[in-house]
């Protein structure tokens, strides 16, 4: 899929990793529209790279909606690019200190994880779907974010492992529904990367986890997350897969 002149969505795309694909998209000449919870942050981004920005909360079918509708509006060609970055990282035990886990906890998680994802997805393909099909057959792509946690979930991120596997295991079936429709559906399960979401960590939770990547032993930069999103929009044949981008970490229990 050809980047320039492509109509663009990233959802939560004020921070960390969406910020950086909201950036390298725009730079590659994509139409950016940026859909996240946070206005001013996604206006001022939005500002700096020539993009547009909405108010959009990915739990929310008529708030995604409306933004699909305006990012679809921005490109010629329609919208051909959905990278979904929304999440949060709330942990919990499944036997905290104050007894078995909250299941509104719960599912506060996986309500913005899991169908924040779907929402977005199935509202972005809808759209992808009114494409005409490029030279190679292609309406358009659309990049999910899971984590490794998907796999390698630590003590105290029951919610966030289940909802991230919901990410990795639906990447599958969706790409194999849309393959007709010469759309793709790919996931990236990032490691650990220098984000805001880190940076609500002490400094000594992070410092520790600064070096636990195997190479490179530093924290991944999200303009690598970016680097990935950008590869995966423009290479065909990545389709139905979840890519980890992790520089060989396996997560230890704790
Ligand atoms: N940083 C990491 O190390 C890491 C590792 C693995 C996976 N991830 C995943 O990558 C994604 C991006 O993480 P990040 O580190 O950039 O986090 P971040 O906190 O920097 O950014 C998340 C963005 O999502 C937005 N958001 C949250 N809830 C929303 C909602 N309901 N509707 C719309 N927007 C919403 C926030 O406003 C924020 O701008 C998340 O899904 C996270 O779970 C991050």
């Amino acid at each position: 899929m050809q980047i320039s002149e492509a109509g663009a969505i990233v959802f939560g795309g004020a921070s960390g990793l969406g910020e950086a694909t909201a950036r390298r998209l725009a730079a590659e000449g994509a139409k950016v529209l940026i859909a996240d919870l946070a206005e001013d942050r996604a206006a001022q981004i939005a500002r700096e790279i020539g993009a547009q920005a909405v108010v959009t909360d990915v739990t929310d079918p008529a708030s995604v909606q409306a933004a699909v509708a305006q990012a679809a509006r921005l490109g010629a060609r329609g919208l051909r690019i959905s990278v979904t970055c929304a999440g949060v990282g709330t942990p919990g035990k499944l036997i905290g200190r104050d007894g078995p886990t909250d299941l509104e906890e719960f599912a506060k998680v996986i309500q913005v994880n899991l169908i924040g994802t779907i929402n977005a997805v199935r509202l972005a393909a809808a759209a992808m779907l009114e494409n005409d099909p490029d030279a190679g057959g292609e309406r358009g792509v659309a990049i999910n974010t899971s984590s490794i946690a998907a796999y390698d979930g630590q003590i105290g991120q029951v919610a966030y492992a289940a909802s991230k596997g919901g990410v990795a295991s639906l990447t599958l079936p969706v790409a194999r529904e849309l393959a007709e429709h010469g759309v793709r559906v790919v996931a990236i399960a990032p490691g650990l990367f220098d984000t805001p979401m880190l940076e609500g960590l002490p400094d000594d939770a992070r410092e520790a986890l600064s070096d636990v990547t195997p190479f490179p032993g530093r924290l991944g930069d999200p303009a690598e997350y970016a680097d990935l999103v950008e590869h995966v929009v423009t290479n065909a044949m990545l389709n139905g897969e979840v890519i980890r981008l992790d520089g060989a970490l396996r997560m230890a229990p704790r």
